[in-house]
């Protein structure tokens, strides 16, 4: 399999983490991956370069292109950092946490609790999903069933992470305002008095 273009990309600070993602974007575009493959691999190199700059204490990124004889192309992404290594392989591979059940939030109730620790959210156009996220101002929505929809409100997330931040802000004082449990029992509350004031005067 023989490389065709091989480039170096340090990653020593987040601005380098947020290079990062643009250059793989463009290098996965050029080599014609559909959207869909583009966000999988802007993910997946977004992960490592954080956890090169995190864990690894800097480091750089490789990006190669492979050709293959029956004319496909392929990306070839190493993350390399001097830092402590990974002991444990197995450890680290598994997942930090998990439930196992979903605590019952529902996917809303998921999408609230992630605003609530501002983190930014995509959610899609149905059910409650609307009331929680305004589009573009404390989250992104999508069309259910729309593959690309998804890839691209995901990429637009990464490629701006300043304006990420800024809606997760935003849908956290919402989510404050709106749908926490003290305006949850607030708000109960006040209807069973409008209601039992209503009877007295009956
Ligand atoms: N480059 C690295 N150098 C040293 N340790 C690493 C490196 N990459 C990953 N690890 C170890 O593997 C663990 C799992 O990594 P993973 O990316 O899954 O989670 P995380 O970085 O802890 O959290 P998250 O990525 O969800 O913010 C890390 O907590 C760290 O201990
Ligand atoms: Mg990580």
């Amino acid at each position: 399999m023989p490389s065709m273009q091989a480039s170096r990309q340090e990653l020593r600070t987040e601005q380098d983490v947020v290079r990062a993602r643009q250059v793989v974007r463009k290098l996965a575009q050029e080599q014609g991956f559909s959207l869909v493959e583009q966000t999988k691999l802007v993910t997946a190199s977004s992960e490592l370069a954080r956890n090169t700059l995190i864990h690894g204490g800097g480091g750089y990124m490789d990006m190669e292109v492979l050709s293959e004889a029956d004319g496909r192309n392929g990306i070839r992404l190493r993350f390399v950092d001097q830092g402590p290594g990974i002991a444990d392989m197995r450890l680290a591979m598994t997942d930090g946490w998990s439930s196992g059940t979903g605590l019952g939030l529902g996917l809303t109730g998921s999408l609230r609790e992630a605003l609530a620790v501002e983190t930014p959210v995509i959610g899609t156009d149905i059910e409650g999903h609307p009331e929680l996220i305004l589009e573009g101002e404390t989250g992104l929505l999508v069309p259910p069933r729309n593959p690309d929809a998804l890839a691209q409100a995901i990429l637009r997330m990464l490629e701006n992470p300043t304006r990420a931040k800024a809606m997760a802000r935003a849908g956290r004082k919402r989510v404050e305002a709106h749908f926490s449990m003290a305006q949850k029992v607030q708000r109960t509350e006040a209807l069973y008095r409008r209601l039992l004031d209503a009877r007295g005067r009956r």
